[in-house]
């Protein structure tokens, strides 16, 4: 049986070369997703292992079919990646070859998950994980004082008309709650205009700062990069694939880091992006990056 995803990986070719794929080698995808990168590693070679994790308990779900192909090359965790070490002793993952980090969300939560596109009208939620946020959209649009609400549009949006919208937000909770995607869209075009021949549409660097509180995305990946250094095998690859400047700066500041402690060594002096072609078939990769680096033996 085939798991079905609606996600297309970026830059997968990208991806094997970066992770130095050989024989007998045990990888970890700590972003499954749509299992896109997880089935190319193995279909790579096919002697080599992956530990795919997510927490989003669909997309495990979703890869469940998987476990059928490949057998015991493949095993599936529900998980943050953010609790790596706490994963890594109740799972018993040993020190692995190359670990891949894909962050964001995946078309398939866009598209069926609930509060994260304008373009559906679904309740105000945004969590990637309900098993590890109790807090949603709604709550935040909802219940977060007008100043809060401007830092987490002005941080995680890079929003310069925050105060406008939401002064907007404030003017309309007021009146009734917000409760759905479209309402929160409607809002903000109200707030600042809405000129259909615009590329983007005007509310989403709206729900992607909302998104990125929610979920505390930034706070995950700081987590994360330390124990993945540590979970790495000697001369291990650390593969990161981040959507917006945000994230970027937190693995580019971090191998940096790394090297100068004499940890690491950085193999993508830039960052990689998807070629003319990738962009063409998927443009929803536009904005990748791809960082690798390599652990420094005995740190
Ligand atoms: C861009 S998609 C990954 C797509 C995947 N590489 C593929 O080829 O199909 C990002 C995935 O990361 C997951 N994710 C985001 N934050 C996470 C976290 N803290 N821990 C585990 N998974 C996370 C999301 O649930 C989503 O499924």
């Amino acid at each position: 049986m085939e798991s079905v995803s609606q996600h297309k990986s970026v830059l997968v070719q990208e991806v094997l070369e970066a992770l130095n794929i050989t024989p007998n080698k045990t990888f970890l995808d700590v972003t499954c997703g749509g299992a896109g990168h997880t089935r190319a590693i193995l279909d790579a070679d096919p002697t080599v292992k992956v530990i795919a994790l997510d927490w989003d308990m669909k997309a495990i779900e979703r890869a469940e079919p998987l476990l059928e192909i490949y057998g015991d090359r493949l095993q599936l965790i529900w998980g943050s990646f953010a609790h790596l070490y706490k994963l890594q002793k109740k799972h018993k993952i040993p020190k692995v070859d190359g670990i891949l980090a894909d962050f964001g969300t995946s078309q398939d939560q866009i598209h069926e998950g609930e509060g994260f596109s304008f373009k559906h009208d679904t309740p105000l939620d945004m969590r990637m994980s309900v098993g590890h946020y109790k807090t949603n959209a709604y709550h935040v649009v909802n219940f977060a004082t007008a100043e809060e609400l401007r830092e987490i549009l002005w941080t995680y949006g890079e929003e310069n008309r925050a105060k406008d919208i939401v002064a907007r937000i404030v003017d309309a909770r007021q009146k009734s709650r917000i409760h759905t995607t479209k309402e929160l869209a409607l809002i903000v075009e109200q707030a600042v205009g809405f000129r259909r021949e615009s590329r983007t549409h005007p509310a989403t660097k709206v729900f992607q700062a909302i998104r990125i509180f929610v979920n505390k995305e930034l706070e995950n990946i700081e987590a994360f990069l330390p124990v993945a250094l540590n979970a790495l095998a000697d001369n291990g690859r650390l593969v990161c694939i981040s959507f917006h400047s945000l994230e970027d700066r937190l693995v580019k500041e971090f191998y940096k880091s790394t090297e100068r402690e004499g940890r690491g060594r950085i193999i993508s002096q830039r960052p990689v992006t998807p070629s003319e072609e990738e962009l063409i078939r998927n443009p929803s990769s536009r904005s990748s990056k791809l960082r690798v680096m390599e652990k420094k033996k005995a740190c």
